[in-house]
């Protein structure tokens, strides 16, 4: 399939494969890592961050886009909107339909409370439904829940809060049987034990898997929970603003139809932001692996009513997203490609990094074997370099692809690229908002009552980098953890008076701040006129 400008490069790859098969590449130092990162991962370019002047994060450093949304205009004017009018009145409404959304609908649902859902899109449209490797948990008889916090909090620069953390990973193995009883197809061993497989920055196995479209089985199974329980879903309506009562705490949100773009209102005893991410947002020009939707929506609602962000300065860009060829340009090449054994090729056919360092030092040794070193492959569009996938097939055997990544080699063989035989080319692609709102251990904010959140909008429990299998791991845990304790507040909460009055408080402080500005946010989708990227 590949083209004469490729096949120079493609041979030395060739011959170079059973060689490169027995190398075993030397993991950086600490010290290397860090070089590494700071002269070429995204997060470190300065230049394309700028200073929140407003807000609770008043000071700090975000990507100039986020910072662009985080100070806009609202979408409406609290005289838009008749809050006597109440349109939906629920205890816990949740505001967003992926993964996270899910769990906490079904766990708010079994607590006896009544509650909601509300999305732009449609339930299931979300990043959840893009995930492929896995979902790590410790339940091997070589693991556990301390091992595997370990391998979190160093691949995180020791910067997750700890409490979260340690949440994630002690209630792992139990959210994986709860999936298992719900339904979700892992893979299993003929004795029925779970097949788990190594990840980047893993000490030991523990990514449970559905061969590699793990996220879509997964969703697909708490989609079919929700609304075989019967939880309405509100589709293709998307909240653009927040409610408060007259105390301040979190009571509904203000929802728009996305095509009529009738205003609605929503009463609630609390409130679930579980919007998911921001790759839509393309920060820096990348690509990206996620969904139509993942516009950073949530940060900005929840930003507008007071309640903190962490870490918002730190994005994950996947080491391997597909950069040839073009229709594909940015999809997930999961790193399940490498936990099979394919190895990270530059064009002269040399393997430069273990290919299961963290992914924020593998994205940016790829980045420098592509720009300084020069050593990455023309595309035509970029340079990026080889993920050799016939190794697969010689460390596994013959139909190990097949078996366990269908869905990539679908994925290429659309375009005449059979992975078994032939190696792809990949490149960083945007996946993962690593930062977000700043909860508690019950999943509550830490400064606006009654607002909950859950799964990517989350701060602080990966730290400054995520490790793979731990993003479908915390929509499960913080969305039911969330769901449980949304639903025990809201026994516990009458509502007041409801309020718009914060719209006008952050037009204040903006003008105040001496901002000029027509932006107006959520974004709520991307806009591709122009350009591929929006940019
Ligand atoms: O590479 C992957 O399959 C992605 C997994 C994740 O982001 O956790």
């Amino acid at each position: 399939m590949y083209s004469a400008e490729f096949q120079a490069s493609l041979k030395a790859v060739e011959a170079a494969r059973e060689a490169n098969i027995a190398y075993e590449p030397a993991r950086m130092t600490a010290k290397e890592k860090e070089d590494l990162l700071a002269a070429y991962h995204p997060d470190y370019k300065k230049s394309e961050f700028a200073t929140l002047q407003i807000g609770p994060n008043k000071g700090e450093e975000v990507p100039h886009e986020l910072c662009d949304l985080l100070q806009a205009h609202s979408r409406i004017s609290a005289e838009d909107v008749d809050l006597s009018d109440v349109k939906y009145d629920v205890d816990v409404l949740i505001i967003g339909g992926g993964g996270a959304g899910a769990s906490a609908a079904i766990e708010a649902d079994n607590a006896g409370a009544k509650t909601m859902i509300v999305t732009k899109l449609r339930i299931g449209d979300a990043n959840t439904m893009m995930a492929e490797g896995g979902i790590q948990a410790a339940d091997k008889e070589n693991d556990s829940p301390a091992i595997h916090f370990l391998d979190a909090f160093g691949g995180g620069h020791f910067a997750a809060k700890r409490e979260l953390l340690a949440k994630l990973v002690c209630d792992a193995p139990e959210a994986i049987q709860w999936l298992n009883n719900l339904g979700v197809e892992f893979d299993k061993a003929p004795d029925g034990t779970m097949i788990t497989t190594h990840g980047g920055g893993t000490s030991r196995k523990r990514m449970h898997a559905a061969k590699d479209y793990s996220g879509a089985e997964i969703m697909r199974t708490l989609r079919d929970e929700v609304l075989n329980r019967g939880i309405p879903v509100v589709d293709f309506t998307a909240a653009v603003e927040l409610i408060l009562d007259e105390n301040g705490k979190a009571a509904g949100a203000v929802l728009m139809n996305m095509e009529t773009k009738e205003l609605m209102v929503a009463r609630a005893k609390t409130v679930v932001i579980a919007t998911g991410g921001a790759g839509r947002m393309h920060y820096q020009g990348f690509p990206t692996s996620n969904h139509y939707g993942a516009t950073v929506d949530g940060l900005v609602l929840g930003y507008r009513v007071g309640a903190k962000l962490l870490y918002a300065d730190t994005l994950q860009y996947h080491p391997t997203g597909a950069a040839f060829p073009q229709q594909i340009f940015g999809a997930l090449v999961t790193e399940k490609v490498r936990s099979l054994g394919a190895k990270l090729i530059n064009r002269d056919g040399k393997v430069f990094m273990h290919p299961l360092e963290t992914r924020d030092v593998a994205a940016a040794s790829i980045i420098r074997e592509c720009s300084d070193r020069d050593e990455g492959v023309d595309t035509g569009s970029g340079k990026a370099v080889w993920l050799d996938t016939p190794m697969i097939e010689k460390i596994g055997g013959e139909g190990t692809i097949e078996r366990r990544i269908p869905a990539m080699m679908r994925m290429f063989m659309r375009y005449g690229i059979d992975i078994r035989k032939e190696p792809i080319l990949v490149y960083p692609t945007l996946h993962y908002q690593n930062g977000g709102l700043d909860i508690n251990v019950d999943g509550m904010t830490t400064n606006v009552e009654n607002l909950f959140v859950a799964g990517e909008a989350v701060g602080g429990i990966h730290g400054r980098n995520r490790l793979m299998g731990n993003s479908l791991l915390d929509i499960i845990v913080f969305g039911r953890n969330a769901g449980v304790n949304a639903a025990a507040k809201a026994r516990e909460t009458t509502v007041g008076a409801l309020t718009l009055g914060h719209i006008a408080k952050f037009d204040a402080e903006r003008e105040a701040a001496g901002i000029e500005t027509d932006a107006v946010s959520p974004k709520l989708l991307p806009d591709y006129r122009g350009s591929r990227t929006g940019i």
